[in-house]
This record gives C-alpha cells, sequence and structure tokens, in this order.
C-alpha cells in the first residue's frame, strides 16, 4: 500500500541509502525492496491472515472488524472482474504474499496462477509453498515475458510504486499506457483485466509528505485517475470504475489496531523508531483516505476489439 498524509513523525530524516538508490523504470526493485522485505513475521503480525496488504472490500451491513472476510471478498470482487472463473491461467502483478494467487487456484477453476513482485522476502514467502499449480517470479511487469497468454489478468496496490517523483504527466501516461498495452497483448481472446490503486484525490503530487515518501514508500508516484483513463484509451474499455477510499481509511484503521494490540512483539522484530514510523504511516494513511486527500480506485476492463 502506498499513500500520503499529515506530518512527519519522529524520525532522523531521510533514509539516503534508498533515496539515492538508482531507479529502474516501472519500478524500483531497492524501493520496494525497502517497504516489504522488511520482516515477513512484523507483516504477520498486523494484516488479517491472508496476509493481504492493500484495501478490503465489505458490503452495506457486514461485520466492519471482519477484515478476514472483508479482503477475501475483495480477492474474489478481482477474481471475478478479471474473468477468472472461465480461464485457466491467470496473472497477479504485484502478488504480496500470494493471497490471490491462492484464492484463484483454490475457489475458480484456475489451473495456472503466475505472480510477479520484487520482494525477495514475498517471492520466498509463496515459493515455499511448493504448489504446482501456482508460480511466483521475481521480476518486474517490464521484463516479463509469458510463454503463454492469460485469460484474467489482476494488480491490486503495484501502480502506485510504477512511476517516480517528478515524472511529467506525460510520462506518467506514458508508463501507465505501456503498462497496460503490455497486458492487453498478454490477454487471450475473451480475456479481461482487474486494477486496484490508490489515487490523487484531492492533493496534489506537490503536496506529498517527505516522512512517507522517503522512509515508507522511497521512489514512487500515485497515479490521477484521469492518467489512468487517458492511458487506457484505445488499449481498454473501462466497464467498471469505483473509488472505495472509505474502505481503505477502515482497512489501515484495522492495520493500525492490530499493530497497537501486538506492539511489544513488533518492537522485538523491528524495533522501537520502525514500529513509531508504522504507526504514524497507518494513522496519516488512514486520515488522507477518510477525508479524500487520496482515492482507492477498483477498475474492471475488458480489451478494445482490434488493439
Ligand atoms: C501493496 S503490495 C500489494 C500486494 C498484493 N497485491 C496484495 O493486495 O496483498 C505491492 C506489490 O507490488 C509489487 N510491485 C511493485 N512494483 C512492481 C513491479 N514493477 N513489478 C512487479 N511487482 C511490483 C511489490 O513487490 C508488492 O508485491
Amino acid at each position: 500500500m502506498n499513500s500520503v498524509e499529515g506530518d512527519a513523525t519522529g524520525s532522523d530524516g531521510p533514509d539516503r541509502d534508498v533515496v539515492d538508490a538508482p531507479t529502474k523504470r516501472g519500478g524500483s526493485a531497492a524501493a520496494i525492496s525497502h517497504h516489504y522485505d522488511l520482516s515477513n513475521e512484523f507483516y504477520t503480525l498486523w494484516l488479517d491472515q491472508t496476509l493481504t496488504y492493500s484495501c478490503a472490500l465489505w458490503n452495506e451491513g457486514d461485520d466492519p472488524d471482519d477484515l478476514t472476510a472483508a479482503q477475501l471478498r475483495k480477492l474474489d470482487f478481482h477474481l471475478a472482474a478479471s474473468a477468472a472463473d472461465r480461464g485457466r491461467r491467470i496473472l497477479d502483478i504485484g502478488c504480496g504474499w500470494g493471497s490471490l494467487l491462492r484464492r484463484a487456484v483454490s475457489q475458480t477453476r484456475i489451473e495456472q496462477a503466475t505472480g510477479l513482485t520484487l520482494s525477495e522476502a514475498q517471492f520466498r514467502h509463496i515459493d515455499a509453498w511448493q504448489d504446482g499449480r501456482v508460480r511466483v517470479l521475481k521480476e518486474s511487469w517490464i521484463d516479463h515475458a509469458p510463454a503463454a497468454k492469460y485469460d484474467s489478468i489482476v494488480s491490486i496496490g503495484a501502480l502506485e510504486h510504477f512511476a517516480s517523483p517528478g515524472d511529467r504527466p506525460g510520462e506518467k501516461i506514458a508508463l501507465y499506457r505501456e503498462f497496460l498495452s503490455k497486458c492487453r497483448s498478454w490477454l487471450a481472446p475473451g480475456g479481461a483485466m482487474s486494477l486496484q490503486t490508490i489515487a490523487y484525490g484531492t492533493m496534489r503530487s506537490n503536496e506529498n509528505n517527505a516522512f512517507i515518501s522517503t522512509q515508507i514508500f522511497p521512489d514512487s508516484e500515485l497515479p490521477q485517475a484521469h492518467e489512468i483513463l487517458e492511458a487506457a484509451s484505445g488499449v481498454f474499455e473501462v466497464t467498471l470504475l469505483r473509488n472505495d477510499r472509505t474502505q481503505y481509511g477502515r482497512t489501515c484503521d484495522l492495520w493500525y489496531r492490530a499493530l497497537h494490540r501486538r506492539r511489544d512483539e513488533a518492537v522485538e522484530i523491528v524495533g522501537e523508531q520502525k514500529v513509531r514510523q508504522y504507526e504514524a504511516y497507518l494513522r496519516m494513511s488512514a486520515f488522507g483516505f477518510h477525508t479524500g486527500r487520496v482515492g482507492l480506485l477498483r477498475l474492471a476492463m475488458v480489451p478494445v476489439l482490434g488493439s
């Protein structure tokens, strides 16, 4: 996840090692490692039991505290939106700790689920399952060259990492278009794609919070909704677009409460300063979503015929 809001915490300045690391077009491996390779044990303390690290999905009347049920509902939403129930092969770009891959092979007729991540810790976590139906690659989408087409493509919470701070709108749109065009070219006839990403809401990119953009999510840049739509134009038809920002606020609130409950263990694993940083980041993110400064977009897309 990646969002920005609020004031700096009691940290001791930007992490120069990461800020100065060379960026890679389409996403920086060093920046991904900085966040996601922190410690699987740490993330296990406060994410839900599926280790899903993105906005959950509640329906009206659901138990607001049941994060696992809401995460599974979100995974099922994306599986349905990407037509996974009709296909055999699915690609998850930015697969995290593999919750969607596992859900796809256990709950649909998908026979082969492929995940891409730039995190070594996430790669090892999934690889250790030794499940012949699940394949994980430590590879960026920009280098991915599948031998066969996919019936279904999902990407949840990864697009936030593709552009770099300072990229101009035209550069971001070109990069997102390259991403979507690759996805389009990897889809078999009848295939579909589902995308979820944080996006700027009322906040502008020059209002980015320095603490979040250097110490929590270095070298990442959120999209604007219109940039994604422009990038998709002529490549994908957007059949559904929803902004579920308050659901991300609720997800962050629950993550914060879980981290608070397990605080002593968390300090044992990553230290007091890191825990304080994560508490601040989760509080700031919740505030950003609840107030609309940042949004949470879910898009269902089908290829434009003939593109
Ligand atoms: C916030 S996590 C979301 C994980 C998962 N989709 C979920 O919902 O639990 C972002 C993921 O995007 C991946 N990612 C970021 N940039 C990437 C890139 N250029 N290529 C492949 N994966 C990338 C990270 O490695 C991480 O697994």
